[in-house]
């Protein structure tokens, strides 16, 4: 992508560095299914001991992370409680009902964030007429919550919860890099309050592919044998486990760069007429923009800041996402906040 143009489509869209394609070209690998390739090991072992876990699963995305973890902790006919916007549930192409026969009961959050008085009465009692409440699923950093950090003490009070009432946590915890930075809570003091988490290499840490579910060593073997049921089954898997690898050598401490470059677009947003955050206060990488009527639609002004480079996500017609991200560099976050207060200020008066 030539350094004109600025992709704040997604965190997905970076490409990996020379660094990253060094380690990847120089990769030890061996056959993952037969559990013979010392890269994947090595991965595996590093994510758990960092989330505080047994053990570790490399998998090929995020969506077949959490998925495997819901089919793993649930059997068909169950139930699992999740936030209305979480992307388990709006994103993973209804994989809890299709692939696990799991009924989803969604619950409206602050910007994704739940509080455990919203849960108390959500358990379902024994009785035949009834699916069985068996699972909450929390996503942190949260994605359609405008990239909000899922405050440790509400994870706490809400896990706390859950296992009074006998229900398993699992965290999407694609993003969980990005709270870890932006809070300075380690990845431990989180994963202590989750059964299973996801975390994903290849969004903010700019990894070509590849996710990671931690957990019970127990819950990990039979993750592997819903991995191969799934088609996740890799090979010479330690190609990508080592750009994952690489990514967590070098590129987590960088986020908090990815952090300040949000807050210069968010500014500019904010100095927009027609143009509001969503939430008002961006705390990582994501900033999720309403647009208003008067000033057209989402698509509208993603077509003005085109022509000028920018390139922006339009996920509801009157809905915009900007991501910062390692292919993004403060230079390019400025520019971008600069073409934001022009471009879109010109398209007032044209209406
Ligand atoms: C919060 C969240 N969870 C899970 C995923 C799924 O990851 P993947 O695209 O690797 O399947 C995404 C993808 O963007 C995400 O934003």
């Amino acid at each position: 992508m030539p350094d004109s143009i600025i992709d704040l489509r997604s965190d997905t869209v970076t490409r990996p560095t020379p660094g990253m394609r060094a380690a990847i070209a120089a990769a030890e690998v061996g056959d993952d299914v037969f559990h013979e390739d010392p890269t994947v090991l090595r991965l595996q072992e590093r994510v758990a001991a960092l989330l505080g876990k047994e053990a570790a699963l490399f998998v090929p995305s995020g969506t077949m992370s959490n998925q495997i973890c819901i089919k793993g902790h649930t059997q068909p006919g169950d139930e699992m409680l999740c936030e209305t916007n979480c992307h388990v549930y709006n994103y993973e192409a209804g994989g809890p009902a299709v692939l696990s026969g799991v009924t989803c009961r969604t619950i409206p959050g602050e910007y994704g964030i739940l509080d455990v008085s919203q849960l108390e009465d959500k358990v379902r009692p024994v009785n035949e007429h009834l699916v069985r409440t068996r699972l909450v699923c929390l996503e942190n950093t949260h994605n359609r919550g405008g990239g909000r950090i899922f405050p440790l003490e509400k994870i706490q009070a809400i896990s706390q919860w859950a296992r009074q009432h006998n229900l398993i946590m699992h965290l999407d915890g694609a993003r969980l890099w990005n709270a870890i930075i932006a809070t300075g809570i380690p990845a431990t003091a989180w994963g202590r309050h989750f059964d299973t988490v996801s975390v994903c290499f290849s969004k903010g840490l700019g990894a070509p592919i590849g996710s990671a579910l931690v957990g019970p060593r127990d819950f990990i073997a039979r993750g592997r044998h819903i991995r191969k049921l799934f088609g996740g089954g890799m090979r010479q898997a330690g190609i990508a486990a080592a750009g994952a690898l690489y990514a967590l050598e070098h590129h987590v401490e960088r986020l908090a760069e990815d952090h300040r470059n949000a807050r210069v677009i968010a500014q500019a947003v904010g100095d927009t007429p027609g143009l509001r955050l969503q939430p008002p206060e961006v705390e990582t990488n994501l900033i999720w923009i309403s647009v208003d009527a008067e000033l057209g639609t989402a698509k509208e002004v993603a077509a003005a800041l085109k022509p000028h480079g920018v390139l922006i996500h339009t996920p509801g017609p009157q809905m915009l996402r900007a991501c910062t991200h390692l292919d993004v560099s403060a230079a390019q976050a400025e520019r971008a906040a600069d073409t934001i207060r022009k471009a879109v200020q010109r398209l007032v008066p044209a209406r």
